[in-house]
């Protein structure tokens, strides 16, 4: 891409963005930002990275996986130099010493725009210290950054949001996420909006998202994310396999689903259904089948103390307009993680926060898990049905984000609020999760079922169940 190309485009990000609308699929209308170059306002050289980010591809405990951008197809072959940072290095001495390592990235084009996606995996890290890098080649390189080792004990904090987008408030929550400094971010699906309508095209609205998360969060905070429906632009995706660098596996070659643990907790990331068309579901329910009836397993051994599932959906939602659940996951999901026991369910999509007691088909159930919505991460915000159902233990309607801090056998979580003016936070609820009891994880071993027996007549079971609910729902 030439410069004056390359002009425009950035120009397009923000001189038009800013006098536009971004009307996404969900109805929102929120102003995006002008935003400033991630490298501090000047327009950069094509061949200087852009878009930074981090995630876990591979082991959490000794390796990041960093992906960015360049807009120059005739650029050098990018590298990620990295090394670990000495106790007795300064700041100054970050910047300036040469790096222990470098590996060259895997290079690909991005979808439907002239630029190219660079990812690249630092390994065997020492465990005990912080990481510098920097990704590029000697046409440009990146600011050197230094990340927080990751913990290798029981205790680490995460924080979970969703519906991210490009307004004041989104980039307020990403630069609250930061300063908690929490050992990565679940972000739980529709992260751009690139499949929103806006004077932008969908990839020069994911380069504009990548900005921002490069400036406000990513370039040193892990993030980990599951897709939403406004991933779905573009055929099934591709730009959001593109783009992000999640754990691979033969059953989710480009990272839709995948699970990871962290210090005692097994994570599961589902897409919910987002890539629908795919023709991937059947696999990715088997996949949610085998690896949560593993962890239950593991669970009742003693191995790890909770499981946790993130989805961009939610199952059950007070939503204005979307209450009282989306009886499709109902009927394809809920059942499997009732059978094995999910402790924590982080989801996004309805604008609104909501946190359920523990619960199961609708129903308050001490065996059941807790549903945290969190999707009010900066596009907007949704009002609330007419009446709360039972489940419910807490509704807010607010940008904010939810801190979990895990210790052994326990998770405190903390909900912030963030001021839409200030951007300053306070708390707004907090709740805790203790480890289930001997018999509960015992209860939640089951053996794994087959495809047959996974797919029942969804359309009776959601009948059935709206049926059912409904009548309860009055004597809540
Ligand atoms: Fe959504
Ligand atoms: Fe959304």
């Amino acid at each position: 891409m030439n410069p004056e190309d390359l002009l425009r485009r950035r120009l397009l990000q923000g001189g038009l963005s800013a006098a536009s609308l971004l009307l996404t699929g969900c109805g929102d209308s929120t102003t995006p930002l002008n935003l400033p170059d991630a490298a501090g306002g000047a327009p950069r050289s094509p061949t200087t990275p852009r878009g930074v980010h981090l995630s876990w591809r591979e082991d959490p405990l000794t390796s990041r996986t960093v992906t960015w951008f360049t807009d120059d197809p005739a650029a050098p072959a990018q590298r990620l130099q990295y090394g670990p940072m000495m106790p007795d290095m300064s700041e100054a001495d970050a910047q300036r010493l040469p790096f222990a390592d470098e590996v060259v990235a895997d290079t690909s084009e991005t979808p439907f725009v002239e630029a190219l996606t660079h990812q690249a995996t630092a390994r065997d890290l020492p465990a005990d210290l912080p990481l510098r890098y920097r990704v590029g080649s000697d046409a440009g390189w990146s600011p050197v950054r230094v990340i927080r080792p990751t913990p290798t004990g029981d205790d680490f904090r995460f924080v979970h949001f969703g519906d991210h987008g490009r307004t004041q408030d989104s980039r307020n929550v990403a630069r609250a996420i930061r300063a908690a400094q929490p050992d990565f971010a679940l972000l739980a699906g529709d992260l751009s909006y690139a499949s929103g309508s806006s004077s932008l095209g969908p990839q020069e609205v994911w380069d504009a998202w990548f900005d921002l998360v490069e400036a406000e969060l990513g370039a040193e905070t892990i993030l980990m994310t599951a897709a939403g429906n406004h991933e779905n632009e573009g055929n099934n995706g591709v730009a959001y396999r593109n783009r992000m660098a999640m754990p691979t596996s033969t059953v989710s070659p480009d990272g839709t689903f995948y699970t990871f643990q962290l210090g005692r907790v097994q994570f599961i990331v589902s897409t919910g259904g987002a890539f629908a068309t795919d023709g991937t579901l059947v696999t990715e329910i088997l996949f949610l089948e085998t690896q949560l009836a593993r962890a239950a397993l593991r669970r009742a051994a003693g191995e790890i103390d909770f499981i946790v599932v993130s989805q961009h959906f939610t199952i059950w939602t007070d939503q204005e307009g979307r209450g009282p659940a989306n009886l499709t996951l109902v009927a394809l999901q809920e059942n499997i993680f009732v059978r094995y026991g999910v402790d924590l369910l982080a989801v996004g999509h309805d604008h609104i926060y909501q946190r359920s007691h523990p619960m199961g088909f609708g129903l308050r159930n001490p065996l059941g898990y807790v549903q945290i919505t969190s999707g009010c991460g900066g596009v907007g915000i949704r009002g609330f049905e007419p009446r709360i159902q039972g489940w419910s233990a807490k509704a807010l309607a607010e940008p904010l984000f939810v801190e979990y801090v895990v210790s052994r056998g326990r998770i405190d979580a903390l909900t912030h609020g963030v001021d839409s003016l200030t951007g300053e936070t306070r708390v707004v609820d907090t709740f805790t999760l203790e480890r289930r009891g001997r018999e509960s994880a015992g209860m939640a071993v089951q053996p794994v079922r087959d495809v047959a027996a996974l797919h029942p007549d969804y359309d009776r079971l959601a009948r059935r169940t709206l049926f059912r609910n409904r009548l309860l729902l009055a004597n809540c």
